[in-house]
């Protein structure tokens, strides 16, 4: 059964590519190779035994997106991950943000309607509930106002998804991530920002191997039991195992309406300090941060309520924020040949 993961040579695109490859499936991959690299495909041959079939394109451009499907008119699903996804640069340049996240994502609905491909898992995040009036936040919580055009165009893409459905036999399933974060065991495969970090635990992870003088924690006068803000940071082999379930879930006809949405959470919050506290325990380093100032666009706290992907998608994030962030440290030393 043949699956199309566009942005599989990224971070959570490339976990999710070994996780369905292991459980029998043929993947091809469509990557423009804007924030990754080539080498992630021999990576994950290495891991899985198996090469992904691999098109470097870019899927903004319509007809090279409908010529590609013209030739893969036996896909099942299609897992949508290709997109921009840092929060400052598209607050500095929102058009360049809503232009690839949209017209891609246009672009592959209109291909997937014109040959007749039923199934997709659209990558959303918990940025589309903004900081939410109840915690933890369920799938029922309202969405609030973008803070960025890059939350804005999350938001957009689900309600274009939504209908579009409403005219087509397409199925859809949206899957709000919270903070993903950590590596593959096998150190193959990791995150691997271009230039400096944006988030949290990249930043940690070069900071202590000395690429970085320091990690600036932005704020500790939060509303949070030590002040620092408080997010629901999971595992993205966890996260990446739920793609395979929503994939199965549509192709196995259990989908109880056209469009579902599941948050992929542990539905802990952990502040920046238990994430500092978490790596320094186990890599035995000690890191070298400063608090500083809010960071602008900033939540306070969120945490999911994942109560319904447990009972309706029978999953459930089962690693540690130990396992997390020993993980992310193994991949950074691993990436940098220390070891
Ligand atoms: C943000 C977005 C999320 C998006 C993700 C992608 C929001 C609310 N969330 O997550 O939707 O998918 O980026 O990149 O916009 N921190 C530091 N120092 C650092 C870096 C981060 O203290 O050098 C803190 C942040 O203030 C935050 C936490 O660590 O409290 C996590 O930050 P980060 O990893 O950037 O993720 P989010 O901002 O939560």
């Amino acid at each position: 059964m043949k699956i199309l993961v566009t942005g599989g040579t990224g971070y959570i695109g490339s976990h999710t590519v070994v996780e369905l490859q292991q459980q029998g499936f043929e993947v091809v991959i469509i990557d423009n190779l804007s924030n990754s690299q080539i080498g992630v495909i021999d990576a994950i041959t290495s891991i899985t035994g198996i090469k992904p079939h691999f098109e470097q394109f870019d899927l903004v451009n319509r007809e090279l997106t409908s010529q590609f499907f013209s030739r893969h008119t036996d896909i099942m699903g299609v897992i949508h991950f290709a997109a921009f996804k840092a929060v400052g640069e598209s607050v500095e340049k929102p058009l360049k943000y809503y232009r690839n996240n949209l017209v891609s994502l246009m672009n592959i609905l209109e291909s997937m309607s014109e040959f007749n491909i039923p199934n997709l898992v659209f990558s959303s995040s918990c940025t589309v509930y903004g900081q939410p009036d109840e915690l933890p936040v369920s799938e029922k919580a309202p969405t609030k106002k973008a803070e960025s055009p890059y939350g804005n165009t999350k938001q957009i893409s689900e309600e274009i998804i939504q209908d579009t459905l409403k005219s087509s036999k397409m199925n859809a399933i949206a899957l709000r991530y919270f903070n993903p974060i950590g590596a593959h065991e096998s150190a193959k495969i990791g995150e691997l920002p271009l230039g400096v970090p944006n988030n949290l635990v990249p930043f940690i992870t070069q900071t202590a191997i000395g690429i970085r003088q320091q990690l600036s924690v932005f704020g500790d006068d939060y509303n949070t039991p030590d002040g620092t803000a408080v997010r629901d940071y999971i595992h993205v082999v966890d996260l990446a195992q739920a793609h395979v379930i929503a994939v199965k879930r549509m192709i196995e006809l259990k989908m109880k309406q056209s469009f579902e949405i599941f948050n992929l959470g542990t539905g802990t919050g952990l502040s920046v300090l238990d994430v500092i506290t978490s790596f320094e325990r186990v890599s035995g380093e000690k890191l070298n941060y400063k608090i500083v100032g809010r960071r602008a666009g900033d939540i306070e706290q969120v945490w999911a309520n994942s109560d319904f992907s447990n009972e309706v998608l029978g999953w459930k994030a089962k690693k540690t924020v130990d396992e997390m962030t020993a993980s992310a440290w193994k991949w950074e030393k691993v990436y940098r040949e220390i070891v």
